[in-house]
């Protein structure tokens, strides 16, 4: 979401008369687009406007602002703590951003925050430039009404907003003229999408008009909560093959104790069967998810349930973090009673499981054919890359003039991020 809307801030500021730059010492406009949902990243926040502080000094007619979650969290406050600082914007103001920088130019320190409502949707999407690339992002909603005790995001992104269906197409179909094949439809919780808004599709009535679009020939979507995977989102993975055979479904633990007081609203069981019923239709598909380490009251017996609940799924890619208390949430009245050495330990444990567990499925490719939408070259830059679709990074030698379009690749080696493969030649 953070990626997305960062790209929508850069249009929004080139419609304002600003071009990027990749040497903060020659920006005149500084914009850090924040993230709060654990202490450490906003505690980033502070440490870089603390670096820009001395590029402030030396070109006085810098603009500096701040966006997002920490701003959204902190509003005035910011202004009042950081005073070279000239902007603070929150999550539902990114269209607000061209005047606030026009303010800025005149010497004003602003603050906007306020959070908007249904009725104001269409300020709440600016659609992102219509620039190419393989594959984008699009944002179909925002926000979250679940309020799982551990999480901020409800606090800092509001209640679930769904963008119209017409706008999301639209924006596709412009995205498909510029070259892109893939997109991936992004919110806090997509399933949740065009429940609120009458005469609005569902979030699996809206993946089959994606589909409809032609040229587009991948979709994916981030994130959905295991409480909501629905009988229709389940005939999708069976009837859409532009659907990827991937799915990131978050557990964050492995015991029903923990999971019960984090409020996921499923047990550990009821997840399983979840992952179940989308292999049933999908046998290839590649789970991926995230895990809280550390949450208050996880005992050793809790955190083993979320080392066997790793093994029985075989996620292909987990993202772990070690919890951390956030204001105005319910856990925040949990005595966090983990000691720091104690939550690093079992993060050490958990990662080494995963190592283990990615690289296994790594090498269960050796030997298939796999499709690999063609991105470009690989970070190396002699070779291409792309991803299967589940989600696996592949490089493989092959001609640039192949960006953009679906090779099929005999996979003959894996490493622990990636796999390298041979370009099948029909
Ligand atoms: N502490 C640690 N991790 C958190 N996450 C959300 N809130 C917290 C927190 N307070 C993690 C969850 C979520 C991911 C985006 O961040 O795993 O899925
Ligand atoms: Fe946070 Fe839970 Fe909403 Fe995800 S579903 S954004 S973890 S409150």
């Amino acid at each position: 979401m953070n990626v997305s809307d960062s790209e929508k801030i850069v249009s929004l500021l080139q419609g304002a008369g600003y071009l990027p730059t990749q040497d903060s010492s020659q920006a005149d406009l500084i914009i850090l687009n924040t993230c709060s949902v654990r202490a450490k990243a906003e505690q980033k926040v502070y440490g870089c406007l603390g670096r820009y502080k001395g590029l402030k000094n030396r070109n006085r007619r810098l603009i500096l602002g701040v966006g997002g979650c920490v701003a959204q969290q902190e509003g005035e406050r910011l202004l009042e703590k950081v005073p070279y600082l000239d902007i603070v914007f929150g999550t539902h103001n990114l269209h607000m951003l061209p005047e606030l920088v026009r303010a800025a130019e005149r010497g004003e320190r602003r603050t906007e925050v306020a959070f908007l409502d249904n009725e104001k949707r269409l300020d709440l999407f600016p659609a992102a430039a219509a620039e190419g690339g393989v594959s984008r992002f699009v944002t179909i909603m925002q926000g979250c009404d679940n309020f799982c005790s551990y999480c901020i995001v409800p606090h800092v992104r509001g209640r679930e907003i769904s963008r119209s269906s017409a706008e999301i197409v639209n924006e596709i179909r412009k995205m498909v003229d510029k070259g892109v094949r893939e997109v991936t439809l992004v919110g806090q919780n997509v399933n949740s999408y065009g429940l609120k808004s009458s005469g609005e599709p569902d979030f699996a009535a809206l993946l089959r008009r994606v589909a409809d679009i032609p040229g587009i020939e991948r979709i994916r979507f981030t994130t959905s909560h295991p409480k909501d995977i629905s009988a229709p989102l389940i005939d999708c993975f069976a009837e859409l093959p532009k659907l990827c055979s991937h799915i990131h479904l978050p557990a964050q633990a492995g015991s029903d104790a923990v999971l019960a007081r984090m409020n996921r609203g499923y047990t550990r069981s009821e997840y399983l069967g979840k992952i179940a019923l989308l292999k049933a239709v999908r046998p290839d598909i590649q789970i991926t998810g995230d895990i809280i380490v550390g949450f208050p009251g996880e005992s050793e017996e809790d955190f083993s349930q979320t080392l066997s609940l790793m093994e029985e799924v075989r996620y292909g890619d987990l993202f772990s973090f070690v919890y951390s208390v956030r204001p105005e949430t319910k856990a925040a009245e949990f005595p966090d009673d983990i000691s720091q050495q104690e939550k690093q330990e079992r993060l050490d444990r958990l990662l080494a499981l995963q190592r283990a567990l990615t690289l296994e499925r790594n090498k269960s490719f050796v030997g298939s054919r796999q499709q690999v939408l063609v991105e470009g070259f690989s970070k190396r830059g002699d070779q291409l890359s792309g991803r299967t679709s589940g989600n696996r990074v592949v490089n493989f030698a092959g001609d640039p003039t192949l960006t953009g379009s679906i090779v099929e690749v005999t996979i003959t080696r894996a490493f622990q991020n990636s796999l390298f493969g041979e370009i099948i030649i029909f």
